[in-house]
């Protein structure tokens, strides 16, 4: 039987990486996604190469439409046709409202939430047609409860959902599910740029008592995308450490 192959966006970033290795341990196919340095992304799939991890790789700003429609169609050109994809790239530009700027907002709106149409529109019609695939947005529990200095992230990561329940309701009778993932805290790059104090008293507020791991995370997004789970679609599952519960 010839593998699965799955596209994660942002694939070398935290909760990325993770998710990658689970599923390249899933026997899949698997291409990471970048935006930024070609050399530091060569580099990353050698260093991975020699911890046993064969990934695939591909250029791509996930904030522009042309740049999503060049990755895909070259990614089904050189790799093959998309079973999964996992729309994980995402940054924050963190400031109150009044502080933010226009260019933060539409950075983080662009990056987080219009780059999920933009890969999904390019990969859909494929999964629609081939009658399987596996969609997973990685959101976040500040698009859940809302976030202090988070206007942006937590618009573009609740915009996220919207957008799972909207399309899983288009394709459910295509074998193609949707889904949300929304992780609390995870123990990444992203989570040491919060200033020490700021990220102090948010751990103070998580039950469990620390940050996620990166692989807890990637462990939901596996048994979302097992055949097994083709009635679980237009779900959001919270991952947070009993932090917020909806
Ligand atoms: N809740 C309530 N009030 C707060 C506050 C909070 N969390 N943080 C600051 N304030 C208050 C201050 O006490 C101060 O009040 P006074 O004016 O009365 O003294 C006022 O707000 C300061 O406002 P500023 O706009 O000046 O805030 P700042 O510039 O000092 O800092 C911030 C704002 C940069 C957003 C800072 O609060 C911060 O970094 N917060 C963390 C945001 C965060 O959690 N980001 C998550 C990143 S990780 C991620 O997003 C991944 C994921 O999915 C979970």
């Amino acid at each position: 039987m010839t593998k699965k192959i799955a596209v994660v966006t942002g694939g070398m970033g935290g909760i990325g990486h993770a998710i990658c290795k689970k599923l390249f341990d899933a026997d899949i196919c698997v291409v990471a996604t970048y935006s930024r340095e070609h050399e530091k992304a060569l580099a990353w799939q050698t260093k991975q190469l020699q911890a046993g991890y064969k990934f695939d790789i591909a250029y791509g700003d996930v904030s522009d439409f042309q740049s999503c429609e060049s990755m895909i169609k070259k990614i089904e050109q050189e790799v093959g046709p998309i079973d999964i994809l996992i729309n994980n790239a995402g940054i924050t530009r963190d400031a109150s409202c009044c502080k933010m700027n226009k260019q933060d907002w539409d950075i983080v709106i662009n990056t987080d939430l219009n780059s999920v149409f933009y890969v999904t529109h390019t990969v859909l019609r494929g999964m629609k047609e081939r009658g399987f695939g596996r969609i997973i947005n990685i959101s976040s529990i500040n698009g859940q409860k809302g976030q202090f200095g988070q206007v942006n992230y937590a618009a573009a990561k609740a915009g996220m959902h919207g957008f799972t329940k909207a399309l899983a309701l288009e394709v459910a009778n295509k074998g193609v599910t949707v889904n949300t993932i929304s992780p609390g805290y995870v123990a990444t790059d992203m989570i040491l740029a919060i200033p020490e104090n700021v990220r102090n008293q948010i751990l103070a507020g998580i039950p469990i008592g620390r940050f996620a791991r990166p692989d807890e995370v990637a462990h939901v997004v596996a048994f979302l995308i097992d055949e097994k789970s083709s009635y679980i679609t237009g779900a959001n599952i919270a991952i947070n450490g009993g932090q917020y519960m909806a």
